[in-house]
């Protein structure tokens, strides 16, 4: 089978490894892992036992600065650690510097940008991009093709509907302003938004609110309140049955 492995990699027992693999310096995996073919991982990462990583992911990838870009390279990126259990699905990248708990889901081409923290039991749909320095608490719900801005936090059992798009930049692009003023969104324990919504610069969805699908949140949206329309406006309390706390089996 054609396999790189560096000699300072270690491999667990039962783990299966795919054609094409590259295991690079220094990497650890643990046991009863299975990893696709033509998966890449990058220098010092470490990966618990009991994962499954398929064809094509590519984990450690250090990210590319262009003369633009805000961020700049480093000479001392700490490793991406992942723990165990978790599911990763094709070609999903993840970057240098992510800590990623146990019991994830990543789905088929998902991207996780460098300096990413996600606790445990989250479910990232296929296609979402999380940028940098965000961090994901636990048993979060995030569908398919959801843009998470840099600067982002989601809290713990919040759901965001697929294709939601959130912005971290009220100066677009111009005036060095901007660069005191960046701040990506909040989403408090239980927050809930609907498909294809909108969320502006800095805002935070207080716990247990539901933005309506294709809703423009412009404002901050109170706790346990739905939310409608572009912008957004108060329509209704979310119903007691739809509560967290009286859904017990969310909580699990
Ligand atoms: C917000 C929501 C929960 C409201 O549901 P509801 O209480 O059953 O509301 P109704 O269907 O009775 O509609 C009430 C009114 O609000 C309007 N309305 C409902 N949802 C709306 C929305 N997303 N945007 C704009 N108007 C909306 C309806 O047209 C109706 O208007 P009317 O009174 O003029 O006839 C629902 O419409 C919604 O957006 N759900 C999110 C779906 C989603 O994204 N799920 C994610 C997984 S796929």
């Amino acid at each position: 089978m054609n396999q790189y492995i560096a000699p300072t990699a270690s491999v667990g027992d039962n783990t299966i490894l795919g054609h094409n693999i590259v295991i690079m310096d220094n990497v650890e995996i643990g046991e009863d892992c299975v990893l696709g073919c033509n998966v890449v991982i990058h220098d010092n990462v470490k990966i618990g036992s009991g994962c499954r990583i398929d064809d094509n992911t590519i984990i450690g990838k250090k990210p590319m600065f262009s003369p633009r870009s805000i961020f700049k390279d480093q000479n001392n990126w700490s490793p991406t650690i992942i723990g165990d259990n978790c599911l990763i699905g094709a070609n999903v990248i993840i970057y240098i510097q992510c800590e990623i708990g146990n019991n994830n889901l990543i789905a088929d081409m998902a991207t996780i940008r460098e300096n990413v923290k996600i606790h445990d039991y989250n479910i990232i749909g296929r296609g979402v991009a999380i940028e940098n320095y965000c961090t994901i608490g636990n048993r979060n719900k995030l569908e398919t093709n959801v843009y998470l801005t840099a600067y982002s936090t989601v809290e713990d059992y919040c759901f965001v509907a697929p294709c939601v798009a959130t912005s971290n930049d009220n100066y677009a692009g111009r005036d060095k302003e901007r660069f005191k003023h960046f701040k990506g969104i909040t989403m408090k324990r239980g927050a809930r938004i609907g498909v294809g919504s909108i969320v502006l610069p800095g805002k935070t969805l207080n716990e247990d609110c539901l933005v309506a699908g294709a809703s423009l949140v412009s404002k901050d949206v109170p706790e346990k309140e739905i939310w409608i329309g572009s912008p957004a406006k108060y329509s209704k309390p979310v119903p007691d049955s739809q509560l967290l706390d009286n859904n017990q089996d969310k909580k699990e």
